[in-house]
């Protein structure tokens, strides 16, 4: 008899556990450690409306059907399609056609040392918000920096070697001083271009999210961002698929409330 493999399914799950896991990332290099790591397989029929160039994996992992989500490359220029347009659009067509029972957003993050974020450390985000959506007219304010926590997971925190902070989105890489007020503002401690949108999305349709980051890059740091994240981005991605890793086989048998 073969042992049985990771993605082994004869393990009866119990009544009320999650069953449909939904990963969102930005990146295909954050992607595609994990496709292989959950023996995922890219879906033949689009559930996506043509023309997007949204790719979905899917496969079953230890109980649970898991769908990796991932923009896909821009059309005219090949690069990935990262920031919250597309996360956004991606992330409210999948609930809608999946209806996923949890979502993770993965991926990289900026990290500021002054917070205690150091290369490689891997953060579940306890709050998210926006950094670049200033509307100084009273409660447009508010909306435009959408802070939101995510959804509670003290299981988790308890059980993997994660770090806690607040998440910082915005669509730029790099930092204008217009977006370092407005980070120190939301007391972040990590910064990405996604978490924020995917959390408003899931939000609007109820769905719990987490926000699992690796950090690539010290913001407040003395590198030049964008070096530091090209030259760091595959390492951290291991850091980063060991721990969605750890997350879904905890996940794995587990209710909502269980987390
Ligand atoms: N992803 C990785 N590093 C980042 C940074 N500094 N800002 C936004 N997103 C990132």
């Amino acid at each position: 008899m073969a042992p049985p493999s990771d993605s082994d399914d004869s393990a009866p799950i119990p009544a009320g556990a999650i069953s449909k896991l939904l990963i969102v990332i930005a990146m295909q290099t954050e992607a595609l450690p994990l496709v292989n790591e959950f023996h995922l397989v890219e879906a033949e029929e689009s559930i996506f409306p043509k023309g997007a160039p949204w790719i979905r994996y899917h496969g079953n992992y230890k109980g649970l059907h898991v769908d990796l989500v991932w923009p896909g490359k821009d059309p005219v220029l090949g690069v990935d399609c990262v920031g919250t347009v597309s996360a956004a659009l991606v992330t409210y067509a999948s609930i809608q056609s999946l209806k996923p029972d949890l979502i993770i957003n993965a991926g990289t993050a900026g990290g500021f040392k002054a917070k205690g974020a150091d290369i490689g450390d891997v953060y579940l985000a306890s709050d998210v918000a926006f950094h670049d959506r200033r509307i100084p007219i009273p409660v447009f304010d508010m909306y435009g920096i959408g802070t939101r926590k995510t959804f509670a997971t003290p299981n988790i925190l308890k059980e993997l070697n994660l770090k806690v902070g607040k998440l910082s989105t915005g669509d730029s890489l790099d930092m204008s001083p217009h977006d370092e007020s407005a980070i120190l503002n939301n007391d972040a401690t990590v910064k990405d271009m996604e978490g924020a949108a995917v959390a408003y999305v899931a939000d609007m349709f109820s769905t719990p999210a987490i926000f699992v980051k690796a950090v690539t890059d010290i913001v407040d740091g003395e590198k030049p961002t964008a070096e530091e994240f090209l030259q760091n981005l595959v390492a951290v991605t291991a850091a980063l698929d060991k721990a969605v890793t750890e997350v879904v086989d905890f996940i794995s048998g587990k209710c909502i409330s269980d987390l």
